[in-house]
């Protein structure tokens, strides 16, 4: 019986309701899988940051280094200012930790309807790999002559051969273990320093998988060809903003955000890595009880893959699947009538009843 020791943060909004769905379906699997968890919660949110004045303490990153893997809901809620709970704790953790893959799976499941509805299950099957530690995300930059007419604000982005050079590379690695495509998502056309070099990086790491074909599209045509024709593509790897908005897009197109889940991966092994939906913490309906579970459960099943535990991690995709294909337990961002807990608890009995 091997025991993960899991760091928990709930965060805000539906972080706390779908969290605890994501715990009971990996419990379930643990229950059958000679797995267990040790699960050490942490209240780092805006609630926290509205009491004390931080979204996490000071010695927050060190507390969570010796765990095997952190398990996060969401964070952001009306009263605090996004920058500071997205900079306050996401940022900062993805950052020290060298969390530099942000992987984002994108897949139409039976029994979902895709709002474009042409495509069969399983046609839509492509991975969002994100660039998650610099890019268009950066500190660097500033604001002159505030509250003036001549106030200006200036943001740079940075784009390093070492950042690119291991996002890219894990982008072809990824391709390997799958249908052997990557598209890259550019935009040297219009930023003229960051993205001609993006571009030329994307083509030297290229050089080093022959077998790997290749794709390269602007960022304006590629959101176009997300909606028109998503079957085209296999793993698509973009820098931190593109990857961020590519995969929004993307859960739109394959039912729902609140189907998309994320890896935030630190490859080396060296930090723990962080697994999380997508989306954010859905100030609109928080409280309601109402919020689709599956991406935060799906995260969880990318935890387990992540720590080794292959085998498991399928049984609660399958248990997803399943649920969606055979039933009608389904949340309203799903034309469903069920709560956030009804599905946890769908998915939960089904890992425990799978043959
Ligand atoms: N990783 C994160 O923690 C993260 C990511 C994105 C946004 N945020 C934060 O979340 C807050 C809200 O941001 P937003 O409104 O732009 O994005 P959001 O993802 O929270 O919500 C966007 C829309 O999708 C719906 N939605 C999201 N998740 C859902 C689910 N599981 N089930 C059903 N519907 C779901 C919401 O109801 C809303 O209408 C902000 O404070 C933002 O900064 C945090």
């Amino acid at each position: 019986m091997h025991c993960y020791k899991i760091a928990v943060i709930e965060g805000d909004g539906i972080g706390r309701e779908v969290v605890p769905q994501g715990m009971g379906a990996l419990e379930a699997v643990g229950r059958r899988s000679e797995i267990s968890f040790a699960w050490t919660h942490f209240d780092w949110s805006c609630e926290r940051y509205l009491k004390v004045g931080r979204m996490m303490p000071q010695d927050g990153l060190d507390q969570l280094r010796g765990f095997d893997a952190v398990y996060l809901g969401a964070v952001g809620y009306p009263g605090v200012p996004d920058h500071i709970s997205l900079w306050g704790l996401l940022i900062p953790l993805r950052r020290a930790f060298q969390q530099y893959v942000n992987l984002r799976p994108v897949r139409l499941l039976g029994g979902v309807e895709s709002p474009l509805n042409s495509f069969p299950p399983r046609e839509i099957d492509l991975c969002i790999v994100r660039e998650n530690n610099e890019g268009e995300y950066s500190e660097v930059g500033g604001r002159l002559y505030r509250n003036t007419e001549a106030e200006l604000a200036v943001q740079e982005s940075i784009f390093t051969k070492h950042g690119c050079d291991r996002i890219l590379r894990y982008a072809f690695e990824l391709a390997r273990s799958r249908k052997r495509h990557v598209t890259s998502a550019t935009k040297s056309n219009g930023i003229i320093h960051t993205m001609p070099f993006w571009d030329e990086r994307f083509a030297a790491v290229a050089k080093d998988f022959p077998d790997v074909r290749t794709d390269s599209y602007h960022i304006d045509i590629l959101s176009s060809h997300f909606v028109l024709h998503p079957d085209w593509f296999d793993v698509v790897v973009a820098s931190n903003l593109f990857g961020d908005i590519l995969s929004d897009l993307a859960s739109a197109v394959v039912g729902s955000i609140g189907l998309a889940p994320s890896a935030n991966l630190n490859p080396e092994r060296q930090y723990p890595s962080m697994f999380e939906p997508v989306h954010g913490s859905a100030p609109d309906i928080a409280g309601k009880g109402i919020a689709n579970p599956i991406a935060q459960i799906w995260s969880g099943a990318m935890m387990l893959e992540h720590l080794g535990e292959t085998t498991a991690a399928q049984l609660v995709e399958k248990a997803v699947e399943r649920v969606l294909l055979r039933s009608d337990v389904r949340t309203p961002d799903l034309g469903g009538k069920a709560t956030t807990s009804d599905v946890g608890q769908a998915i939960a009995e089904e890992i425990a009843g799978m043959k």
